[in-house]
């Protein structure tokens, strides 16, 4: 069980990109424009270069494969077939599987604290615990979006990915439990971000099978998109030589066999390369890129585009705090469906079922309890 801000769980979905499907189906779909890097060509063209297929990514790519060449990178594999990922049983497996091929990549901050990168196309969808929920209104506000066309995103990826769950009894307890501590009122099921105790939506139909960023690829235009898989990104090339400022007119990347490929920016005003690759991966590429603090960049012999000094820097995620329960009888296993959301800004959640605090042979990363000096 969760108590406390709990960003992986909850926060993390706030925005743009989450998830109702109509589709409750277990079958991969089939996708004729996702193909491994190492078939693709050493140098292509397109309007637009998107790097990173992770909850941003994916929906991009679609929207703009509407009239537009788009081609998008990423640097893991497909989510499809994968039980680790679909599986929502098996909720746990890809945190505490650390092989290099596996969905997530553990790293531990510079104060010790342990969290996952996502490695796979649908990003951070394939491995958390599907919580979905709207942004509030004020956030909307505050971030200085279109309301309507936030809502209309929001219907597309409600009826893709988003479920209204079916709650068993641990969940329900747990809904009573907020009731009766205070979290109130009682706001029943709603996708609104809204103070009290709520049901909200989850990732996961009723099989039990998990629905990511990627299926919002099914959405896309096939005749406008490509997808590579294995391909790492490590440079966006800059033309310096063109007029004040630098401008990005193309990419880098690597296939699974260590080969480079170039991909460009066709002419085009409104081309653009788009880096998605997540709040460390973003600032990384950049740096590597030699947008960046200067002095930094120098000292890793990187070519400086722009001294841009906060690139990189200031990174903080919310506080979780967590406490585990053990159960003398079994419990079912459930995964975020009850949140409440508390007058001071904090998020209460929980999940049942798997023994996160109490089997030394497996360490889930950020959800093992771990011993500090
Ligand atoms: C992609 O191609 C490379 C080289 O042929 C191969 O090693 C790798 O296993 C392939 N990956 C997938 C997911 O098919
Ligand atoms: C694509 O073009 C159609 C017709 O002009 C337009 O309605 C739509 O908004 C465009 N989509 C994007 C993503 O620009
Ligand atoms: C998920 O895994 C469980 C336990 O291993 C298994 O019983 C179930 O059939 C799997 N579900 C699907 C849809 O594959
Ligand atoms: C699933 O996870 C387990 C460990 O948690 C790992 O040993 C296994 O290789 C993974 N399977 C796949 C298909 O990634
Ligand atoms: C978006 O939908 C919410 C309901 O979830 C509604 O309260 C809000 O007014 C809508 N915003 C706009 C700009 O239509
Ligand atoms: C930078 O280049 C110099 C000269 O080639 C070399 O001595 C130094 O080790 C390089 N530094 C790094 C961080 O690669």
């Amino acid at each position: 069980m969760a108590l406390g801000r709990c960003r992986f769980f909850g926060a993390c979905f706030i925005g743009i990109l989450f998830f109702h499907g109509f589709c409750a189906c277990d079958r991969a779909p089939y996708y004729s424009f996702i193909l491994n890097a190492t078939s693709a060509p050493t140098i292509s063209y397109y309007d637009y270069i998107i790097v990173g297929g992770g909850t941003a990514g994916c929906p991009l790519a679609a929207t703009l494969s509407q009239n537009a060449s788009v081609l998008l990178l990423e640097r893991g594999g497909s989510p499809y077939g994968n039980p680790n990922i679909t599986n929502l049983s098996k909720f746990g497996a890809a945190l505490s599987d650390p092989s290099p091929t596996s969905p997530s990549q553990r790293f531990i901050s510079e104060d010790g604290v342990i969290n996952a990168r996502a490695r796979v196309l649908g990003g951070g969808s394939c491995l958390n615990a599907g919580f979905y929920t709207r942004a509030s209104l004020e956030y909307i506000r505050a971030a200085g979006w279109d309301g309507r066309l936030a809502n209309k995103s929001y219907h597309w990826v409600e009826r893709r990915v988003a479920f209204e769950p079916q709650m068993g009894p641990w969940q329900s307890a747990v809904r009573d439990g907020l009731l009766e501590a205070g979290v109130l009122p009682n706001n029943g099921f709603t996708y609104d971000h809204i103070k009290g105790t709520k049901v909200g939506g989850t990732i996961f139909d009723r099989e039990g099978n998990r629905h990511t960023a990627a299926d919002l690829l099914e959405d896309a235009n096939p005749g406008g998109l490509t997808v590579l898989l294995h391909a790492t990104v490590y440079k966006i090339l800059f033309a310096t030589k063109a007029g004040p400022k630098p401008v990005a007119h193309g990419v880098i990347y690597r296939d699974a066999s260590g080969a480079k490929h170039r991909a460009y920016l066709k002419r085009g005003l409104k081309n653009e390369i788009i880096v998605s690759s997540g709040a460390l991966g973003s600032p990384q590429l950049l740096m590597l890129s030699g947008v960046g603090p200067a002095q930094q960049l120098r000292a890793h012999n990187i070519t400086v585009v722009l001294d841009q000094p906060m690139v990189g820097q200031l990174m903080s995620d919310n506080p979780m705090n967590a406490i585990f329960v053990p159960s003398p009888l079994p419990v079912e296993v459930s995964l975020i469906q009850v949140v409440g959301i508390t007058q001071y800004g904090s998020y209460i959640e929980a999940a049942s079922g798997e023994n996160f605090g109490g089997s030394p042979q497996r360490d889930y990363g950020m959800f093992s309890p771990k011993e500090y000096d």
